[in-house]
């Protein structure tokens, strides 16, 4: 091992990580020692590492019993210990947090897998560092750092995924890694758009060789739509998603999908609204900008197709309400806001007060129109946050007692203000007399 690259990552992680980060590594490969276990920090930590980019996400694998190991670690750091005996996996959860958020380590036995049939999942047995490396998806992400006493910080890298890091390139470890896990696919593309890099030209035909087998067919809906969604959370999702175009077309995710320059115009405006407009739309609540984009993808599918698309996918209850309803919603809006006559800020706010966020910045990206962006600017900056001066108490007071007609009589309130007619509190009791026939 040359002594550079050791002394290279010892210094990335005293320069990379938090302080307390790795005094609790440090901790835990005394805690290895003890017990004369190897242990090694692998995955994405290690590839980011040389990378020189941040990552708290701590894999550490033993060759060993790993729900020991991580019991004795947890007693040394007073960190909680969650066991998983199924998997024999463990997870430390550390009480302080580090960088304001909860800080944890997940700690696995060092195993070796095997496929009985395509797309299964693996029967698993244990084995060595190598084993371990070896199941992985890319030479990029098989390889460990060493805790071991003596050499505390040496890369272990069978498979050349330093050279790789080096070259740019993703390159699977084996010629059947996409037949045994086709989510590896999307993972591909993930990497390669995440930090410029090339998938390999082998890696490549891999990949149209297991497209052409229809393998995504044999994945769980589930797990395809947790790639669709980490694809789509990733930093520039359009360029991902052309990839993914590029390597076999959409159609191996859903055969309807055309995703055209119609929707590639839908995801470019998406970025460009939402940099302008955040500052709205985060002020009430999150927003999911993938659903936005993904809303974009399924732009060309009728509300039958994606409803056939959200079954297929096992698309989580929320995400499958936010995509019906943009489906259901989005034809009567667009005519609304794109109305060139004068529309009222209560008929806009019936409107838009119902609809997710996600589609409201997909329906404005879609349309494209600058009255559309004042409207919805108008609703997010002013409408929505529009309140009545006149308290449930004030009804009250003037013989109008809780029930449907005191919520009718409030809201018909709030329409009236919004459209400017109601400006002070006596405005607004006035109003409300005369609507519940107190007086004429
Ligand atoms: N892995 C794999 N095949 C998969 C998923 C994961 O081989 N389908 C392996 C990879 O070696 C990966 C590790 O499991 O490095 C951890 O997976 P995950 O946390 O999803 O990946 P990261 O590489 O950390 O990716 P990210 O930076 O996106 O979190």
């Amino acid at each position: 091992m040359d002594r550079n690259i050791r002394a290279n990552m010892l210094e990335g992680m005293r320069r990379m990580l938090p302080k307390e980060v790795f005094k609790i590594i440090r901790r835990m490969a005394r805690s290895a020692e003890e017990q004369q276990l190897k242990a090694y920090v692998v995955g994405g930590f290690v590839r980011d590492l040389l990378l020189g980019l941040k990552n708290l996400d701590v894999d550490i694998v033993v060759e060993g019993d790993a729900i020991e190991f991580a019991g004795s670690a947890a007693e040394r750091l007073n960190a909680a210990l969650v066991a998983h005996k199924k998997f024999g996996t463990a997870t430390l959860i550390f009480r302080k947090p580090v960088g304001g958020v909860k800080f944890k380590i997940d700690i696995a036995t060092a195993r070796t897998e095997t496929y009985q049939h395509p797309a299964a999942l693996p029967s698993v047995r244990f084995g060595s560092i190598r084993d371990d490396l070896y199941r992985r998806d890319f030479t990029i992400n098989a390889m460990a750092v060493s805790m071991d006493k003596k050499n505390f910080g040496e890369l272990i890298d069978f498979f050349g995924g330093r050279r790789d890091l080096e070259r740019k390139r993703i390159r699977v470890l084996h010629g059947k890694s996409f037949i045994d896990d086709p989510t590896r696919i999307f993972r591909a593309v993930r990497f390669e758009q995440r930090y410029g890099f090339k998938i390999d030209k082998e890696t490549v035909s891999l990949i149209t060789h297991a497209l052409k087998r229809e393998m995504f067919d044999k994945v769980s809906g589930e797990r395809l739509w947790g790639e669709i969604e980490l694809l789509l959370k990733e930093s520039d999702p359009l360029k991902a998603i052309k990839r993914m175009r590029t390597l076999y077309g959409l159609r191996s995710i859903d055969p309807k999908i055309r995703f055209g320059s119609k929707s590639e115009n839908i995801c470019k405006n998406i970025k460009g609204l939402y940099g302008r407009f955040k500052v709205y739309f985060l002020k009430k609540r999150p927003l999911d900008l993938w659903l936005a984009y993904f809303m974009a993808i399924i732009d060309n599918l009728s509300l039958k197709e994606t409803l056939e698309a959200c079954s297929r996918f096992a698309v989580k209850r929320g995400d499958r309400l936010r995509l019906v309803s943009c489906k259901k919603n989005e034809k009567s809006v667009m005519r609304m806001l794109c109305d060139k006559s004068e529309v009222d800020p209560s008929v806009i706010y019936r409107l838009l007060e119902p609809l997710p966020y996600e589609t409201l910045l997909y329906i404005m990206a879609k349309c494209g129109r600058g009255l559309v962006k004042v409207r919805v600017k108008d609703f997010l900056t002013k409408y929505n946050g529009m309140r009545l001066k006149m308290r449930g108490e004030d009804l009250k007071n003037i013989g109008i007692s809780p029930g449907p007609e005191f919520t009718k009589i409030l809201e018909k309130a709030l329409y009236a203000k919004l459209d400017g007619k109601l400006k002070t509190k006596r405005d607004e009791i006035s109003f409300a007399k005369r609507s519940a026939g107190v007086v004429k």
